[in-house]
């Protein structure tokens, strides 16, 4: 939802600017600009489109050598994805320039206000009511004015701001959205992840809500709303500039999907250390996992694996969902905040619901340092690196894993696990990488599949038991990158209507893998056969008598039912990436989504 990245340093602006800004492009990307400040003067540049167009337009129409700027891709909230609503945003006397993410929620009561005071507005988002109220306040400090602007404001934000009156220094704010400052020997850079900054500096300050910092030559101040200074700390990033690179990958997403097996591998030793370490609480009473998207799947996968194992009642609840419906959850719940990004507005919002009723809440959560850590009693991070691909692969299946190991510890520590049956799970789940390696070693098979079912116009994704999340997983995989409509059901529901959808253009992907349920499955294909639905199974390796009932079958290595969620999700991934390729979609960076949900 929106990047945003500023610079002030010896080094020409303007370069950094849109490097650092194709490096947040996977957080929107429907228009772009920048904005430099050179000889006192605000010189900017703003397009509909991607950072590309906006690199065009600035090699036909050349920006002034500058030393510092501000830039941001947008993934439009209010207003249209044009030129005019694109950031930059400017006070009326074009002295004042801003880039914000978030969304200011009483924009049209300001707006009003500003207007009738002689403000005049070009654009139709809540951004501009920033750059006309810090014009308002503004006394010659530039700080100051930001904190008396935000202090009216309600919403979310991560701002840039920049002065033509106060050419040396940049001022930024958070509430809500994050942002980063950081600093290194090229400069000093504002941003609203790490990856925009990775080429240049590994000394970071992840801003804490309602702080505003000053960028200049001499150094980093940080603030509070009532102007005081006060003390923060730089944290070391640890991941290197190329995790944040496509690495010979055509796609960002099919690097993802390929790094898998070392994400679990990673997982299984140094994660693995602190999900033992937590101290699990003996008393609880349930569990309520909330999440969005992909993660609320990885979520019912673990109401499967917690409820076996820790013999614990665990509900799944959509974080949208769960925030406005006076939840049932106290002192006796424990609360798993699931999320790639940890900035999910929904999710945030439920954990806070959540805290206020008395929940412990603990989060599974892959960027360090964002809000939901910080707001979370305790974090079991995925440590998947950085997810650029907006459909997300890799972490989906590091929240699988963590879920797995949460819920083997717990059931130890409840005793609800043998010592035999708990040691031979662990195995199991150390075996997994080697396992999702071979997948993806034979990707031709997928890919054959995938070639000859990109024309289909829509799609059926059925699992049964613990594989019922894999299907819609597997659905919400290729609709968001291939556009093909697709649904995934509880294979036991089909008689229940979606049967009514089959036909010779439905193409029907079944997860058939071995398991105690087979033969159900094998009926529920029986019955999509005699109705001409096109199959595709995904079977467990050695499963002859599979062809026998469908025309495709992907095979995956056999493993125990309960654990294949975390091979299954592989295929799948792979069966979207190639069905949306085959018909030229932008993998990466599907049609109106943007990589993390800032808003609600
Ligand atoms: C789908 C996808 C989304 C996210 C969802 C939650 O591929 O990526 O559905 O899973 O927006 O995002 P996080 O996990 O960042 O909270």
């Amino acid at each position: 939802m929106c990047g945003i990245v500023g610079y002030i340093g010896p080094k020409e602006a303007v370069p950094i600017l849109l490097s650092g800004l194709k490096r947040l492009e996977y957080r929107g990307y429907d228009s772009a600009g920048i904005a430099v400040i050179s000889c006192g003067k605000i010189h900017s540049r703003k397009i509909p489109g991607k950072i590309n167009d906006l690199i065009g337009v600035i090699a036909k129409e050349p920006l002034p050598k500058a030393g510092l700027g501000i830039a941001h891709t947008r993934w439009a909230t209010h207003g249209a994805p044009n030129k005019v609503n694109a950031h930059p945003h400017s006070s009326c006397d074009r002295k004042i320039s801003v880039v914000h993410n978030g969304i200011i929620e009483n924009y049209l009561k300001l707006k009003e206000s500003l207007i009738s005071e002689g403000h005049r507005f070009v654009s139709q988002t809540d951004t501009e009511v920033l750059a006309h109220l810090i014009e308002k306040f503004y006394k010659g400090d530039l700080k100051d004015a930001v904190i008396e602007a935000i202090k009216k404001v309600e919403g979310s934000f991560a701002l840039g701001v920049v002065s033509a009156d106060e050419p040396d220094k940049i001022v930024c704010a958070r509430q809500d959205s994050p942002l980063i400052v950081a600093e290194g020997r090229a400069g000093r850079f504002i941003a609203s992840d790490v990856p925009a900054i990775l080429e240049h500096c590994r000394r970071v300050v992840y801003l804490k809500d309602r702080e505003v910092a000053v960028l200049d030559n001499n150094g980093i101040r940080v603030f509070d709303l009532n102007k005081r200074e006060v003390r923060f700390k730089f944290d070391r990033v640890l991941m290197g500039a190329q995790s944040a690179q496509k690495g010979g990958f055509p796609h960002f997403m099919l690097k993802e999907i390929h790094e898998q097996p070392a994400v679990l591998k990673r997982l299984l030793s140094s994660g693995a250390r602190e999900i033992r370490r937590f101290s699990y609480p003996r008393k609880i009473k349930n569990i309520v996992i909330v999440a969005c998207g992909t993660a609320y799947h990885a979520g019912l996968v673990g109401k499967y694996i917690i409820e076996s194992l820790a013999r614990i009642p665990v509900a799944v609840d959509l974080s949208s969902e769960f925030r406005y419906r006076d939840p049932i959850v106290d002192k006796g719940t424990l609360v798993l905040a699931i999320s790639q990004s940890g900035e999910t507005a929904d999710t945030l919002a439920a954990v806070r619901e959540a805290k206020k009723k008395g929940a412990c809440v603990v989060s599974i959560c892959n960027v360090v340092g964002s809000s939901l850590t910080r707001e979370s009693d305790h974090v079991f991070y995925t440590l998947a690196g950085p997810e650029i691909g907006v459909a997300s692969t890799k972490a989906y299946t590091a929240q699988l894993a963590v879920l797995y190991m949460f819920g083997l510890e717990l059931a130890r520590s409840l005793k609800t696990i043998s010592q035999n049956s708990f040691k031979a799970s662990w195995k199991v789940l150390n075996s997994i990488p080697a396992l999702q390696a071979e997948i993806l070693k034979a990707h031709r098979s997928v890919e054959k599949v995938g070639r000859k079912h990109h024309k289909f116009g829509s799609f059926l994704f059925l699992g049964r038991n613990i594989n019922f999340p894999s299907a819609l997983e597997g659905a919400l995989k290729l609709k968001e990158i291939s556009y093909i409509p697709a649904e995934g059901y509880a294979a036991g529901e089909m008689k229940h209507g979606p049967i009514a959808l089959i036909d010779e253009y439905r193409a029907v992907v079944c997860i058939a893998v071995s398991s105690r349920i087979y033969d159900k499955m094998i009926s529920n294909i029986q019955e999509i056969k005699a109705r001409s639905g096109k199959l595709i199974a995904i079977a467990s390796a050695g499963d002859k008598a599979i062809r026998t009932h469908v025309s495709e079958t992907i095979f995956i290595p056999k493993i125990d039912e309960f654990f294949s969620p975390l091979l299954v999700a592989l295929p799948l991934q792979m069966l979207a990436y190639t069905i949306a390729v085959s018909r030229k979609c932008p993998v990466d960076q599907p049609r109106n989504l943007a990589k993390s949900v800032t808003v609600e």
